[in-house]
């Protein structure tokens, strides 16, 4: 039977200790992914605070979620306030929280889900390592494109504006960097164009991937 991709990752990292014995699933990684109706991946959001990661990556997960796919959101806001609720903005802290998201997703992955994460994620390498912790062809970057002056003109939270009053520091595009995606798996512009067409075309993607398949509009009307 087929390792789990969970599995193989297992084997390959150094078990911190010996004493520690990897348990294996009665369930399989197939017998999971089968009972789905799709395949599972991480769709890595990437962008600027108000970029709209969260928001396209919220309407893409809710037109999955109609169509019977079996879904979740990963969200750099909220699980700050949990898992990494001990992380700040250093950039240390920022490559430890984009660690422990790529590990979080890939046990997403291993149950079989389509999981969606929204986070900053400024550092190339960080987002790197986070593919390559995955299985080949489930680890999707999807980069959305909004220019620093259009998140500015938005800051749906005001965090810009106390960032220029020098009031948060190391806040992502001002005083610190944002490296852009140069080869993403999907490239989302989203300035002039509305949420709904944008969450379209990362669903179009996922066809035209093998991820989910036009069959799933079966339950739910035309995907
Ligand atoms: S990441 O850089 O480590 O990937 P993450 O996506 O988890 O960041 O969190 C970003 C969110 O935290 C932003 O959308 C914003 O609401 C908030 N935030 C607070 N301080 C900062 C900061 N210094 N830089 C960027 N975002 C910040």
């Amino acid at each position: 039977m087929n390792k789990s991709p969970y599995e193989v990752i297992a084997d390959e990292d150094v078990i911190a200790s010996s004493d520690v014995v990897w348990h294996k699933h009665a369930v399989s990684h197939a017998e999971r992914v089968d009972a789905k109706g799709h395949r599972p991946c991480v769709l890595w959001f990437t962008g600027l605070s108000g970029s709209g990661k969260s928001t396209i990556a919220n309407a893409v997960d809710a037109l999955l979620h109609a169509h019977g796919a079996h879904t979740y959101v990963l969200d750099g806001d909220n699980v700050r306030h949990g898992l990494n609720g001990d992380l700040g903005f250093s950039d240390i802290d920022r490559v430890e929280n984009i660690r422990r998201i790529g590990e979080v997703s890939n046990l997403f992955v291993d149950a079989g889900l389509i999981v969606l994460t929204a986070f900053i994620s400024p550092f190339q390498s960080d987002r790197h390592q986070a593919r390559e912790k995955l299985p080949e062809g489930t680890f999707f970057e999807v980069f959305i494109d909004t220019p620093l002056s259009v998140c500015e003109s938005r800051d749906p939270k005001g965090l810009y504006k106390k960032a220029r009053k020098g009031e948060i520091k190391h806040f992502t595009g001002i005083d610190s960097a944002y490296e852009a995606p140069e080869l993403p798996d999907i490239h989302i512009k989203t300035a002039n164009r509305s949420v709904e067409t944008c969450a379209r075309d990362v669903i179009s993607a996922l066809m035209d991937k093998g991820i989910i398949s036009t069959s799933m509009e079966k339950n739910n009307g035309a995907l």
